[in-house]
């Protein structure tokens, strides 16, 4: 029997590849069940407004039609989000305003798909539009309250002072587009009211219980009338940890038309009312003496909300986790756009923040004529903005172990300095940190007689290998083959489990699932005589089926005592073609330290993931919004760019292996988002390397570098 984790895990294949690749794991939209029927949102073509009349006489002639729900029909309901729910205020057909562009303004319900798009086209509605404010000097500006709980702003000692007394300084505005996740799977809910005026959804969420809960608050029912499957989702990023509107809308469908209901989101509908990555304007200042010491920090950050809602990208938290010196302080502000209500997107706040601190840290390398990593490497701390050590801190072997595989030392500093052939060369690197959250977790273990072991927990596998990783937590610490395992996720009827966001689930299922081993371990060993018996023969000799063990593991007292993060570092190389504005990358060297990693292989695949997403991030996504009327211009794949293959160089991952045993009973630190996190900052470095052009406006499209002085 084996009682520990190895501190790197095997590269196990993932427990669910097959099903995956066949097409045979369900997801939301996959489940035929009998007199399903098929909705189809309706969605305004104004960001700003009133309606002021819908006609559906043309729709009613659509054979198949049942119905159409709009602002004059619809069940009143509540649109507020209850307080402890993580959904923003919905916009559930409850009145004629329109809130942004593509809110939903009706709902067509018929028997065929087909039916239900050709109704919901024929709708003519009519507005009464106003004069949006799209950008933040137009939008009413605010200091919110708090972040996530938290203080919006922290100040420490007189930044302003020590940055104007400082050797060096560094003052500069930084800002980031509107970003739409683009998730494979769109958003999906499958809808059904039981004869015991229960509800059975099966949703695109990551959180099955965060969903149920949102469900019940505004049918108005208890949360153990909602049952919510989501066995497969095809990933999220942060859009599918909210529940929006149209999946109440969906399950409001369902109930108006008395039978079960689909509701798929086409994809121009993906930027509708499910959430984006706010713009950002930051300020960076940054004193340093000539020693490359950091004597103040600020960093400011505005970003956007809605009308209706408030969504905080916390931009700024970054600052107080990479360098923090003593002046310091950090801000954040509000603005509200006629949009809808922005949310989490792959490392909210880091993402965007580590564009700003790790751009602005390079420019300050520049004016002290450092290497940027040597820069990085001095201003290393043992303790974060809020005097908190940390639990561990492994930024320094990231730096070091990425620059030395990267061959960091081979780089000319002076920008212009390298080139190949007619392309002009630029190497460029950033840092990277994102917090190691987790929140209270269950799981059950069951040892059976026959040799299966059954683990069960609500958590939702976003696409990650949470069932592979989990799978091999539970076969570990029992000493049992991997394909004894069964993993059982998604389902609000298993012991509780907080969203697959912010990287938390396998800190906080894993650690629900080794107390669940450990619980089920007892009790296998109190019936054990000491022969070296298999679990399964002390079952069968004492004529049990099996046996259960039950975890529930939480965070505890060391969220207030240290400061938990996972830390990287991004290397890379680009071509410029400086007559096209073009840019190439050509390798992308990372070393990240997150604990201990469960499996090798999926491991990996997120930081692809991750540092991908950053690709995008940096050079091709953005979202464009007409000023005059608050619509997105760009709601399609076509014009929306993500990354292609051709646009993805090389990637090589380095795990840096790092014990801590503070962080969680597992000690891992999550993986999901830091990948993200700085590569959009690395590229921008990398290509003032090239060019001579600090571009501190993402995305680094090509007129910017053709502009750009
Ligand atoms: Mo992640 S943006 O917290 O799902």
């Amino acid at each position: 029997m084996s009682g520990t984790l190895p501190l790197v895990g095997a590269p196990a294949d993932r427990v669910d590849g097959r099903r995956k690749v066949t097409g045979t794991a369900p997801y939301a939209a996959e489940y035929p069940l009998a007199g399903l029927v098929y909705a189809v949102m309706i969605t305004a073509t104004v960001g700003k407004g009133r309606l002021t009349s819908i006609d559906v006489r043309d729709a009613r002639r659509v054979p198949g039609l049942l119905a159409i729900m709009t602002h004059e029909n619809a069940p009143r309901m509540d649109t507020k989000a209850a307080p402890e729910h993580t959904s923003q205020e919905l916009v559930l057909l409850q009145d004629d305003i329109v809130r942004y562009d593509r809110q939903p303004v009706g709902v067509a319900i018929a028997d065929t798909f087909e039916h239900a798009v050709d109704a919901a086209g024929r709708v003519i509605v009519h507005y009464a539009a106003e004069q949006p404010a799209i950008a933040f000097a137009r939008g009413e500006r605010y200091v919110p309250s708090a972040i996530f709980g938290e203080p919006p702003a922290l100040r420490n000692g007189n930044p302003d002072a020590a940055i104007a007394a400082a050797a060096v300084r560094i003052d500069n505005v930084y800002t980031t587009p509107v970003y739409h996740h683009n998730p494979m799977e769109p958003h999906a809910t499958t809808a059904v009211w039981n004869s015991d005026g229960s509800l059975t959804v099966y949703d695109a969420t990551q959180g099955v219980d965060t969903d149920a809960r949102t469900y019940a608050h505004h049918f108005g029912i208890p949360v153990d009338q909602v049952h919510v499957i989501a066995k497969f989702i095809g990933g999220g990023f942060g859009c599918k940890g909210t529940t929006w509107s149209h999946a109440v809308l969906c399950a409001m469908a369902a109930k108006f038309v008395g039978r079960p209901v689909k509701l798929v989101l086409a994809r121009p509908q993906m930027f509708s009312s499910v959430g984006f990555r706010p713009q950002t304007h930051q300020r960076l200042a940054l004193g340093a003496g000539l020693d490359g010491r950091l004597r103040g920090q600020i960093h400011a950050a505005t970003t956007q909300t809605s009308t209706f809602a408030e969504f905080i990208e916390p931009s700024a938290l970054i600052s107080q986790v990479l360098y923090p010196p003593a002046d310091f302080a950090i801000s954040h502000e509000l603005v509200r756009l006629n949009t809808a209500t922005p949310t989490f997107m792959r490392a909210p706040g880091e993402s965007t923040g580590s564009f700003a601190l790790e751009s602005a840290m390079d420019e300050l390398a520049v004016a002290l004529a450092m290497d940027p990593v040597e820069l990085r490497l001095r201003n290393d701390v043992t303790t974060d903005a809020h005097g908190l050590p940390f639990s561990s801190r492994s930024l320094r072997a990231c730096l070091t172990q990425a620059a030395d595989r990267f061959d960091w030392k081979r780089r000319t500093p002076q920008p212009r300095s390298m080139r190949a052939g007619d392309q002009l060369v630029g190497l460029g690197m950033a840092a990277a940190t994102y917090p190691a959250h987790r929140s209270a977790a269950s799981a059950l273990v069951r040892v059976a007689a026959d040799g299966s072991v059954t683990v069960q927990s609500a958590g939702v596998d976003l696409g990650t290998g949470a069932y592979t990783a989990f799978s091999q937590v539970a076969a570990e610490l029992l000493g049992v083959p991997l394909a004894n395992v069964r993993m059982e996720l998604g389902d609000n009827t298993y012991p509780t489990a907080p969203v697959a966001g912010g990287s938390q689930l396998t800190a906080s299922v894993g650690s629900a699932i080794k107390l669940a081993v450990l619980d089920a371990r007892a009790k296998l060993l109190a019936l054990d005589d000491g022969r070296g018996e298999s679990y399964a023969a002390i079952l069968t000799r004492h004529g049990l089926a099996n046996v259960e063990g039950r975890g529930d593991a939480k965070p505890g007292n060391e969220t207030k005592t240290y400061a938990m993060h996972a830390f990287g570092a991004h290397f890379v190389e680009l071509h410029v073609d400086e007559s096209l504005g073009t840019i190439h990358l050509q390798r992308i060297v990372s070393a990240f330290a997150s604990g201990r990693i469960l499996n090798a292989k999926t491991a990996t695949s997120q930081y692809y993931g991750g540092i991908t997403f950053g690709i995008g991030m940096a050079l091709l996504e953005q979202t464009h919004f007409d000023a005059r009327t608050a619509r997105i211009m760009n709601a399609n794949l076509s014009e929306y760019l993500v990354p292609t293959n051709a646009d993805v160089p090389p990637i090589e991952v380095i795990i840096v292996p790092e014990e801590d045993t503070i962080v969680n009973e597992i000690g891992v630190k999550g993986i999901g988002e830091i990948g993200i996190v700085g590569v959009a900052a690395a590229i921008a470095n990398a290509v003032y390397h090239a060019t001579g052009k600090r571009i501190r406006d993402l995305p680094i499209t090509p007129e910017k570098l053709l502009t750009v002085a």
